[in-house]
């Protein structure tokens, strides 16, 4: 059975509370939340999602799935680390060094939170092998990393594949989370490939009813 982590990243101001009410009661298993610093990637979501956050916070015991999407990791994990979140996940890219990762893995650890670190399309997965051990969970990005309503890009199935056949090889327990363009379609190659927690936004948010389309994807 997989978990799915709903993206709020589109979620309109305003109607915000309805919303995280009724995808809490549709059963959804994280708020996936999408912390954009505007230089990592082009948009700057960091308020709003804090704002956010900080909401689900005071009225939802359901854990939050935080996507660091930031050049400065220290900060942000400062910041989100205030709203205790299950699992926070910075990107490899945004570290300059070994060290640097190692110290990040351990700051979110110190803080109380799980690890994950991901991975843009263009990373080869082989990239994240050495920090597996430390981690618990793997987060590949299936869309360029910045925006809902992308389209998965297919090449990622068979990345998903490798990292899957790598840690059963190596005896990891992992999660392998997708997050980009997940959908009734997508939903079944990605975890044939091996994801066991699938993000989704535009495909859940736009579905008339949350509860329906998060059982299906589910299954
Ligand atoms: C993109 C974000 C994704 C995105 C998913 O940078 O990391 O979480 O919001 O949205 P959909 O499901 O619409 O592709
Ligand atoms: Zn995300």
């Amino acid at each position: 059975m997989v978990e799915i982590s709903t993206s709020i990243l589109s979620v309109e101001k305003g109607n915000e509370a309805e919303t995280f009410m009724l995808l809490e009661k549709s059963k959804t298993d994280y708020f996936h939340i999408d912390v954009m610093d505007g230089k990592f990637v082009k948009k700057d979501t960091y308020q709003q999602m804090r704002e956010y956050s900080e909401y689900i916070k005071r009225i939802s015991n359901l854990p939050l799935d935080i996507h660091l999407m930031v050049e400065d990791i220290d900060t942000a994990v400062e910041v989100f680390s205030a709203v205790e979140p299950n699992i926070i996940t910075f990107h490899l890219e945004a570290c300059k060094s070994k060290e640097e990762v190692m110290k990040n893995i351990q700051e979110i650890k110190e803080k109380g939170s799980r690890v994950g670190i991901a991975i843009k399309p263009e990373t080869p997965v082989e990239d994240v092998y050495e920090y597996l051990p430390y981690i618990h969970m793997c987060l590949i990005m299936t869309v360029e990393p910045g925006k809902g309503g992308q389209t998965l890009i297919t090449d990622m199935l068979s990345k998903i594949k490798r990292l899957k056949e790598y840690i059963e090889k190596e005896n990891i327990e992992i999660d392998i989370e997708v997050d980009g363009g997940i959908n009734l379609k997508t939903a079944p190659r990605v975890k044939e490939a091996g994801a066991n927690i699938l993000v989704a936004g535009t495909a859940i948010l736009k579905a008339v009813d949350y509860k329906v389309i998060i059982d299906e994807l589910k299954e």
